[in-house]
């Protein structure tokens, strides 16, 4: 074999090497010890849940009857819909609920403008009282009657600065969680959670405590993924950001746009570790192993990716006997869904670190998800 497919071999070895093994030594080392946190199943903070809504008529009432199946006591409870600027009538669905359903503190606050879901929660948090702020997207669903309690209880624990759900696979049924427990990425985020913090969090239920928020200055408005770089700068300052598997969560999907969907998260997700890249000094030695992992994975190993296939193209034209039959070998796996779907995520984070560079999607089209 020529040298020059040998290092295209070693770096798609690498490239699919690499997070096999993170994943590896997360569940051999981290996934099944005991939490290293003291939680109260009982406690109970006050609390603000924050929905930031941009035409969401369609779903903003089944939205606002999931919130309020939670079993959480009233008198703790306070919801905050802040509307910007839809052109849908959502904010006149949100207020006939509320006629409706006068036993849950709600409060709706509309902006005249709009200007992206970051500068709409940052003028929710004006509003909230409460001493955790949970923020949860309009088309996301809570699992159970239970998930808001079983998020909160952990704040019990000082440490504790931040929590978010783990995600159900959208239309999974009953035993949907014991599938989605054993996903790649449930697997990664619970085992980052108990070595010491997940940088992913997850739109549809990410709590805050409040005084951190403040210290933050709010949420930013820079970087597309608030969620999670909010809750990697709370890790940042010390303070323990998890993924609980007591909170399960369901996002729909869109059905149409889905490409753009996933290339535009992507853009958030490569800003928000492009902006993390600077905060990499003086961190807690667990959680730095964690950030410099889940950095190169979101940065630097899809375009490894590509270098190997572009070195393959490159002999196969050449003629190489071997880069072909390796081309091949790697198109003939696209048929299994594991890979296949492994491979469309670096293409997207491909995609999206390029078209991060003229535009950054900070509010972005809304896609139809019913
Ligand atoms: N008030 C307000 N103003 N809300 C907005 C705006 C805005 O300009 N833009 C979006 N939203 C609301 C939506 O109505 C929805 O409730 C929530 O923010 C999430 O928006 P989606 O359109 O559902 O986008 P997504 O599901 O792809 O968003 C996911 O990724 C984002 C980062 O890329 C979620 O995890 C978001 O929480 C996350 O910010
Ligand atoms: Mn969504």
């Amino acid at each position: 074999m020529e040298a020059l497919t040998l290092v295209a071999v070693a770096l798609a070895l690498l490239h699919l090497g690499f997070p096999l093994a993170y994943y590896a030594y997360l569940k051999a080392r981290w996934l099944r010890r005991p939490w290293s946190i003291r939680r109260d199943p009982s406690y109970r903070p006050r609390v603000t849940v924050i929905v930031p809504t941009y035409n969401e008529a369609k779903l903003i009432e089944s939205k606002l009857d999931n919130l309020a199946r939670q079993d959480y006591p009233r008198e703790l409870l306070e919801v905050v819909i802040v509307d910007s600027a839809s052109a849908d009538g959502t904010p006149e669905r949100v207020e006939g609920w509320a006629r409706r359903n006068p036993g849950l503190v709600l409060k709706l606050i509309r902006e005249p403008v709009r200007r992206g879901k970051a500068f709409a929660l940052n003028m929710a948090l004006k509003y909230a009282g409460g001493e955790v702020v949970v923020v949860t997207d309009a088309d996301a669903t809570w699992s159970s009657g239970s998930t808001l309690s079983e998020a909160l209880s952990w704040f019990s624990d000082p440490s504790v600065g931040a929590v978010t759900c783990l995600k159900l696979p959208a239309g999974s049924g009953a035993g949907g969680i014991e599938g989605a427990y054993r996903s790649f990425y449930n697997v990664v985020r619970l085992a980052e959670s108990k070595a010491h913090s997940t940088p992913v969090f997850h739109g549809e239920l990410a709590a805050f405590r409040r005084t951190l928020l403040e210290e933050l200055g709010g949420f930013p408005t820079d970087v597309g993924a608030d969620d999670s770089h909010t809750a990697t700068r709370v890790a940042l300052k010390g303070y323990r950001a998890i993924a609980v598997d007591s909170a399960w969560c369901v996002e729909r999907v869109p059905p149409r746009g889905y490409h753009s969907w996933r290339v535009r998260r992507a853009q958030h997700l490569v800003q928000h570790f492009t902006a993390i890249l600077k905060h990499l000094w003086h961190v807690p030695r667990e959680l730095y192993k964690i950030l410099l992992v889940e950095v190169y994975l979101h940065l630097f190993n899809p375009w490894i990716l590509v270098a190997a296939t572009a070195i393959l193209l490159y002999l196969m034209f050449n003629p190489s006997t071997v880069a072909l039959a390796l081309i091949v070998l790697g198109t003939t796996l696209l048929a299994f869904k594991p890979y296949r779907t492994w491979i469309m995520t670096q293409l997207y984070l491909v995609i999206a670190s390029i078209r991060n560079l003229w535009t950054r999607e900070l509010a972005w089209r809304k896609q139809a998800k019913c």
